[in-house]
């Protein structure tokens, strides 16, 4: 049985093509059912739309509450049936109801070595900060921010005349490598999660 993955986006999805990519070998045991998104016109549904995924949109101003669009959200990825849903370079929050439904098999990419540098400028506040190693984090996303069980890490060095955006292209190219990697183990051979520590296989 192959795997059902939802992959969540907000921008250029470039994340979302490796898995997409990842998908296209017989072995690697899953397949991008669904691609979701919470704006438009994004160049993330454009890739979707490219390699026949369907996708859906749900914008937070749509809905009367937060809580009203974090029930779509889930409900929209029920609808095709995930086994897994990935945010990837998803810029939204998922909320209590999302969790209820997707608890312990939603999975987010984070461009820093958590627990340094959460939110939404992992790469800037690192190099703000002036650290010489950072890297990526794949993790199961819990009600704090970025603040799940990680499941695996890569690090990158950074170099003296980086800036933010080079420095990003660089996490990215491991960050992709490692989510491939990393969901593919993942639906292949399953995983536990024992207080924080997550374990792959057996
Ligand atoms: C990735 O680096 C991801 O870690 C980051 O957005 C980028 C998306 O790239 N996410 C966050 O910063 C979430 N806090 P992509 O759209 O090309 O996959």
């Amino acid at each position: 049985m192959r795997a059902r993955l939802v992959v969540l986006v907000s921008g250029e999805g470039t994340n979302l093509q490796a898995l997409i990519d990842a998908c296209a070998d017989e072995g690697y045991g899953a397949d991008v059912v669904a691609v979701g998104a919470d704006r438009e016109g994004i160049a993330g549904l454009a890739r979707a739309a490219r390699a026949g995924i369907p996708t859906f949109t749900r914008r937070v101003k749509d809905y009367s509450s937060r809580a009203d669009w974090d029930t779509a959200l889930a409900e929209s990825c029920a609808a095709h049936h995930a086994d897994l849903v990935i945010l990837a370079g998803f810029m939204k929050l998922v909320g209590p109801r999302f969790l209820d439904r997707f608890g312990g098999r939603c999975l987010n990419t984070h461009p820093a070595l958590l627990p340094s540098f959460p939110g939404m400028h992992g790469v800037r506040d690192a190099l703000g900060y002036g650290v010489k190693v950072t890297g990526c984090t794949v993790f199961i996303v819990d009600p704090g921010i970025d603040a799940g069980p990680v499941v695996a890490q890569r690090a990158v060095l950074v170099q003296d005349d980086d800036d933010e955006a080079a420095l990003h292209e660089r996490i990215k190219v491991a960050e992709r490598a490692l989510l491939v990697e990393t969901v593919g183990r993942m639906v292949r051979e399953g995983w536990s999660v024992h207080g924080r520590k997550v374990r792959i296989g057996n």
